[in-house]
């Protein structure tokens, strides 16, 4: 997760066409867990839609997909390798667009297993295929880069590399795709259409998500789910949420340019340090006067710098800080405003301003499921892992690029837990002292495999 870790749009939905699905040998396994009937969007020039907003959690009914995912998520020699594998990706973290070893572990992994796949896209980053290779294709996504923190955990597999820690869990989200690589390889007869495994680079900075779009990744993908570990939920609890889940995130930074003076005789010069006070008095105006007070929004300025002689008006000032929406609208407008008030407020104190809003590298719009999504990952969990292992979460400020990909697709993030507290894993993402209960990895590989394969059950056969 980009940011502190902590933590709209609907797509509009197509023409629906009300299909009944029956399926072969009269037996419909999907009436059975999911209730009765469901709607099949008509396939004209839009991808099939679910229509599950009349499905119940799945009782009873036909268990052998779930037994044998679990099955094969939970062999010994499985969990061993999973676990191994997170492993070796801690020891050695790298950052945004670097990484090159991760990607290697990833695709000597994918080759053991005779899974092709795609490389590279977005500089580092890799797609594998599962299945028919035709359509339906439904993606899941994991991402590769760590942060620049010293690991503060003293344990056998602590990060090798100075200064450098998998402190959000990518380490964790790679080796639990990989791990529903080999449960879906197994499974590849039963799928019916195309999963692609999403490797992506660049999550905590450098916005990999929109690169990996650029360079065709989400190409024919009708549907996309990630998974983000969390210190907030007992290992292995699967949370998510309708709609908005994270925060749109954006930063900005301005320089306000007067003319550098006297202090003792100020009319000669041009006062940067009023033009940036009267800026920062105003941006408070636009979350307590210009918007919705129901649609949480926040604008913080978080640094003011400008001169150091204190007999001198400086040149020029830097004021920056951050600002977070639910809501796309509601994203765009602060920035807009955000811009709007820097620079005229500079003018009326004769000043210029600019403003950067570190487009190419942190601005991220706010991550929102997709209604239908998010049912499928809640009604995939509660009948893996049972209703006690399912909650659903309240938004976040936290920001995920993970939004690039749901602002094009219907998508839902949910997170799993990683919270233990005998193990001591209690710290927030981001924090050296962050921690997983490594149990978490089999069963994130297989609601990883369950939600792929699971998806095309619900679509119509033909
Ligand atoms: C989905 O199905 C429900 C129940 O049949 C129906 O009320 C709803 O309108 C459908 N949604 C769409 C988008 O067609
Ligand atoms: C979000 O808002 C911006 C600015 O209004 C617009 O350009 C963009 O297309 C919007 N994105 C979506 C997914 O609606
Ligand atoms: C925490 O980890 C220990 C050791 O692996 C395990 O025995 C225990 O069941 C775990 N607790 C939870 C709540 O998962
Ligand atoms: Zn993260
Ligand atoms: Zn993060």
């Amino acid at each position: 997760m980009a940011r502190e870790l902590a933590s709209v749009l609907v797509l509009v939905l197509p023409f629906l066409l009300l299909v009944w699905r029956t399926g072969a040998g009269g037996l419909d396994v999907d009436k059975l867990l999911f209730g009765e009937e469901y709607d099949v969007s008509a396939p004209s020039s839009l991808p099939p839609r679910l229509n599950l907003s009349r499905s119940s959690p799945p009782t009873g009914g036909d268990d052998e997909w779930k037994e044998e995912i679990l099955r094969l998520a939970r062999r010994p020699e499985a969990v061993e390798w999973v676990k191994e594998l997170r492993r070796r990706i801690h020891e050695h973290p790298e950052l945004a667009y670097e990484e090159v070893q991760t990607g290697r572990l990833i695709m000597e992994e994918l080759d053991a297993m005779g899974v092709e796949y795609r490389f590279p896209l977005a500089m580092t980053g890799i797609v594998a295929t599962i299945g028919t290779g035709e359509p339906p294709i439904v993606a899941l996504r994991a991402d590769m880069d760590a942060l620049p923190i010293q690991e503060a955990v003293e344990w056998k597999h602590k990060s090798k590399i100075p200064g450098k820690m998998h402190a959000c869990g990518h380490d964790a989200h790679v080796a639990m795709l990989v791990g529903a690589a080999k449960i879906l390889k197994a499974r590849e007869h039963h799928l019916k259409g195309t999963v692609k495994l999403l490797f992506q680079p660049a999550e905590e900075a450098g916005i990999g998500a929109k690169r990996m779009i650029e360079d065709g990744a989400l190409r024919g993908v009708e549907a996309i789910f990630a998974v983000h570990v969390s210190h907030e939920h007992p290992t292995s609890v699967i949370g998510s949420k309708a709609g908005p889940l994270l925060a749109g995130c954006g930063f900005f930074k301005a320089v306000i340019k007067g003319r550098q003076g006297p202090a003792d005789n100020p009319r000669h010069s041009v006062d940067p340090i009023l033009a940036a006070s009267a800026a920062v008095i105003s941006l408070q105006n636009i979350v307590s006067r210009e918007s919705n007070p129901l649609d949480s929004q926040v604008v913080s300025v978080a640094a003011v710098n400008g001169g150091s002689n204190l007999d001198l008006v400086p040149e020029s000032a830097i004021l920056g800080g951050t600002f977070r929406a639910f809501s796309n609208a509601s994203f765009h407008k602060l920035r807009q405003r955000i811009e709007e008030i820097i620079v005229m407020q500079s003018s009326v104190y004769k000043c210029s301003a600019s403003v950067d809003f570190f487009e190419n590298e942190r601005f991220y719009p706010p991550t929102v499921n997709d209604d239908i999504m998010y049912k499928h990952v809640k009604n995939v969990a509660v009948s893996l892992l049972g209703p006690k292992n399912y909650k659903d979460v309240p938004p976040m400020m936290g920001a995920e690029d993970f939004s690039f990909y749901s602002e094009i697709v219907p998508a839902a993030f949910y997170y799993i837990g990683v919270r233990n507290e005998s193990l001591g894993s209690i710290h927030t993402g981001h924090s050296p002292y962050f921690m997983i209960d490594e149990d978490v990895l089999p069963v994130g590989a297989a609601v990883h495999a369950a939600i792929a394969e699971r998806y095309f059950f619900l679509l119509e056969q033909g």
